[in-house]
């Protein structure tokens, strides 16, 4: 059966406009947890720009289900994950300027690099994970780098904007899941992922981890916003004239 992992960076996002102490995404990990997530993903980018290190170490410390950590594949981010030890490391392409991670990892020709760079984490027995576009040479070059799983990129499915389009990208989806499944990879898919375009995959087998932040994140404002405007109104009404 596949789960669902929440990634919680965007409440941090939130956080980090004011600089301040809310909203809590430790707090809002535990909510996910209570209402059903498997897992709770991070992604601490090298500019710090949402997710900040005591994030990931909070985290790590006090979740019941798993924390995934999402990195670029720096000398920095492995002494964190090692430190740290998550349960899964995915690996990321990461710009400083790009608004979300935009592609896949590059992973063909780099199979000797990334082998390298796995070793240390599963010799302390934490899962990998490499975040991949649906394209055959990626696929099998993953499975060439060691890892335990591929998370594929399901951005250019959720972005497109024509009927014919979206079913061309979901079926290299869905051929990119049974490629990786024959070559003993696991399979998650991330990115992109919202209330309506997750029904592409309702009969598709063989996926491990759904792995959802923006979309879930998005809909936690608005639904809480009818009961954190009548907090407040309820507080000020109550107000002496
Ligand atoms: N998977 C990876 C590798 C990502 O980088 C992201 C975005 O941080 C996600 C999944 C989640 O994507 P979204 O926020 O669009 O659901």
């Amino acid at each position: 059966m596949p789960v669902l992992v929440v990634n919680v960076d965007h409440i941090a996002t939130i956080r980090q406009a004011r600089m301040g102490q809310e909203p809590d995404p430790v707090t809002a990990a535990h909510l996910a947890e209570m209402a059903g997530a498997m897992g709770i993903i991070v992604h601490l980018r090298e500019d710090r720009r949402h997710i900040q290190d005591r994030d990931v170490e909070l985290l790590k410390a006090v979740l019941k289900t798993n924390l995934h950590f999402e990195m670029a594949a720096t000398d920095e981010m492995k002494a964190i994950a090692l430190r740290i030890r998550p349960y899964m490391v995915c690996l990321v392409p990461e710009k400083r300027e790009e608004l979300t991670t935009e592609g896949g990892l590059e992973c063909a020709g780099r199979e000797s690099f990334l082998k390298e760079y796995l070793a240390p984490f599963h010799d302390s027995g934490i899962r990998s994970s490499l975040f991949i576009d649906a394209d055959p040479a990626q696929i099998e070059a993953a499975g060439k780098s060691g890892a335990e799983y591929v998370e594929i990129h399901t951005g250019h499915y959720a972005d497109a904007q024509h009927y014919k389009d979206k079913q061309k990208k979901l079926e290299k989806i869905v051929e990119g899941v049974r490629h990786a499944r024959n070559l003993g990879l696991k399979v998650n898919l991330g990115h992109g992922l919202n209330y309506h375009n997750i029904y592409g995959f309702s009969r598709v087998s063989g996926i491990s981890e759904y792995s959802i932040g923006h979309s879930i994140i998005s809909r936690a404002a608005l639904t809480g916003m009818t009961e954190a405007v009548k907090t407040m109104a309820g507080i000020i009404h109550a107000f002496v004239e």
